[in-house]
């Protein structure tokens, strides 16, 4: 890596001199029809495209981009578009979450080898938020982030419904015999109308909001659905802004500091937001040095009501949001009640106190008032005990009350497809008291992480009328899920937690008021159990063999562990 010099635009260590090699880096940029004065100088903003026909949540981003496109030329910038591998929760197998390391490093290494001097990442589907910000938060040239938008509200039959939370609720009633499978398949066609992520506040959209509360979008970036005009007047405003940005040179990490994650969490417990931001804010501040551990996430968000009316805490679904008047809304009720820094700057060179000063409210009871919250503790509780030495998570929002602070009986699956075989037996010996674990699913061992915690239950207590029970694992939930589902267990069971020692018939406390999940079997018998577990084998060979080696847990954010820091965009060497 050679220095650059301070005053020199990066972009210009390329296209800015007489030798062979600034000849080869614009001669052939001339080829898609740039002409001479492109390289006078003037900044080249990437725009970092996770466009992909497998990402149904992301199709319409090449029309995104072509308005970030005219934004930056408008501002006298060049725009160069550059694709990035793209995660569709929906199709990837064994899920989205083994491949979100993946790509940031293909985000990383693809800015800092090219001639950018600033990016606009455009992100939709869940992953796609964290895996581009944590790679361009490992270079930290100018950044921001338009996100794609939600889907139009599901409705069949005339009534709303939600993606994923529908799903699950459709595929329990079928389970339940109260759906027919014709009805269950017509309802496929009636969730998802449009290009957009999950119009519930799932995983998509809390990560969309954490961008906004951040401050690496412009405002009302959040809730702008996927298909309304303003979603690409914004992009094109984006554009302006990033060419500004480059200008001031402002930095992601002057953006992304301690204040800005600090203010993040509070707005995820404002609006309801997924479990798995926990595991995404903790890893793009991994990326940026920025502390930021579980405890935070305890500490900041346990005060904070849910005011967000959405699914799948609530009714409404992000088009009621948008109408309603999106985000900057909640930032300035919480902003109001001093529960958020609001001198945090922001992309647009403005604090957050002043991007949302003129924010009003059209439905209250979409966006309740403050003191008529949906949830009066919305945050996230971190609970801790022998069973999660290092932490496990649970969304009480999405939960049942009296099921929150709970004792049973364990029932034990190894892993998912010990869970599929057992859960379909008539025999199986399960009550609704009892507390269903499932081992194998965390980082090592699904591999990746899956979204299977919020395991449905066994049919013949479905067909007895119970809804939830107490279920624990080292998976993740989808964002759009629901349930006392305890996640994220650490260390996990493929690592050796105690997790993987739980045998049925153990008794399990849960207590979320108190912040406990305990193990009631004595250390002397599980030191026995533990001195007979057997690890399971690590993968042959691949990508999947070095994820598995270097995933670190849950608590940790699960990036891996030599992807953790900035790296900086220094100019690499040149390439002949
Ligand atoms: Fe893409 Fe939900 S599946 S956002
Ligand atoms: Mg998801």
């Amino acid at each position: 890596m050679t220095t650059e010099s301070p005053k020199k635009r990066r972009s210009q260590h390329w296209f800015g001199g007489t030798s062979k090699d600034n000849f080869i880096h614009r001669s052939w940029m001339k080829s898609e029809g740039l002409p001479d004065d492109s390289f006078d100088g003037r900044p080249v903003i990437g725009i970092c495209n996770t466009w992909s026909e497998l990402t149904p949540c992301n199709q319409h981003f090449r029309q995104i981009a072509e308005r970030v496109k005219h934004g930056v030329l408008q501002a006298g910038g060049i725009a160069v578009e550059f694709p990035v591998s793209s995660l569709g929760e929906t199709l990837m197998r064994p899920t989205a979450m083994l491949y979100r390391n993946l790509a940031s490093m293909d985000v990383e290494e693809a800015i800092r080898a090219h001639p950018l001097d600033g990016v606009v990442l455009l992100a939709g589907c869940d992953k796609t938020t964290p895996a581009t910000l944590m790679g361009a938060a490992s270079v930290d040239l100018p950044t921001l982030v338009v996100s794609g938008g939600a889907m139009l509200n599901g409705n069949y039959r005339g009534e709303a419904i939600g993606s994923g939370t529908h799903v699950w609720k459709f595929s329990e009633a079928v389970n339940a015999g109260k759906m027919t499978l014709p009805q269950f398949m017509q309802a496929e066609s009636c969730m998802s109308r449009s290009a957009g992520v999950c119009m519930t506040m799932g995983t998509a959209s809390t990560m969309a909001s954490m961008v906004e509360a951040l401050g690496v979008s412009l405002p009302t970036n959040a809730a702008i659905p996927a298909v309304d005009s303003r979603r690409l007047e914004l992009a094109q405003r984006s554009g302006r802004m990033i060419v500004d940005m480059v200008e001031r040179d402002m930095r992601l990490s002057q953006v992304l500091t301690r204040e800005a994650f600090e203010n993040a969490i509070r707005v995820c417990g404002a609006i309801g937001g997924s479990t798995n931001a926990v595991i995404h804010l903790i890893a793009i501040a991994g990326r940026m040095g920025v502390p930021l551990s579980l405890d935070d996430w305890d500490r900041l968000g346990k005060d904070i009501p849910t005011i967000v009316n959405l699914m799948p805490s609530g009714e409404y679904l992000m088009e009621d949001f948008y109408y309603a008047g999106g985000l900057p809304v909640v930032m300035k009720r919480l902003l109001e009640a001093g529960l958020l820094h609001g001198d945090a700057i922001t992309v647009n060179n403005r604090t957050q106190a002043q991007n949302v000063e003129h924010a009003e409210c059209f439905n209250d009871k979409v966006i309740r008032p403050l003191n008529q919250p949906l949830v009066e503790q919305g945050g996230l509780a971190i609970l801790r005990g022998n069973l999660a030495p290092q932490g496990a998570v649970i969304k009480p929002s999405a939960a049942t009350a009296k099921l929150l602070q709970h004792r049973g009986r364990a029932v034990v699956f190894e892993n998912i497809e010990h869970y599929k075989e057992r859960i379909m037996e008539p025999d199986l010996d399960i009550d609704e008291n009892c507390v269903m674990v499932l081992k194998n699913c965390g980082p090592k061992g699904y591999p990746g992480m899956a979204e299977v915690g919020n395991m449905g239950l066994p049919p013949k207590l479905l067909q007895k009328g119970i809804t939830d029970m107490v279920r624990i694992s080292d998976a993740r939930m989808s964002g759009t899920a629901y349930g006392t589902v305890v996640l994220h267990v650490a260390p996990e069971a493929a690592a050796g937690g105690t997790l993987a020692l739980v045998q049925d018939g153990d008794e399990i406390e849960l207590d979320v008021a108190g912040r406990g999940l305990h193990l009631h079997v004595s250390d002397e018998e599980l030191a026995r159990r533990r001195a007979a577990w057997v690890p399971p084998p690590e993968p042959a060979s691949g990508y999947v063999r070095m994820y598995h080696r270097h995933v670190l847990q849950a608590d940790q954010g699960a990036d891996m562990d030599f992807l953790v820091g900035c790296r900086g965009a220094a100019v690499p060497r040149d390439s002949h």
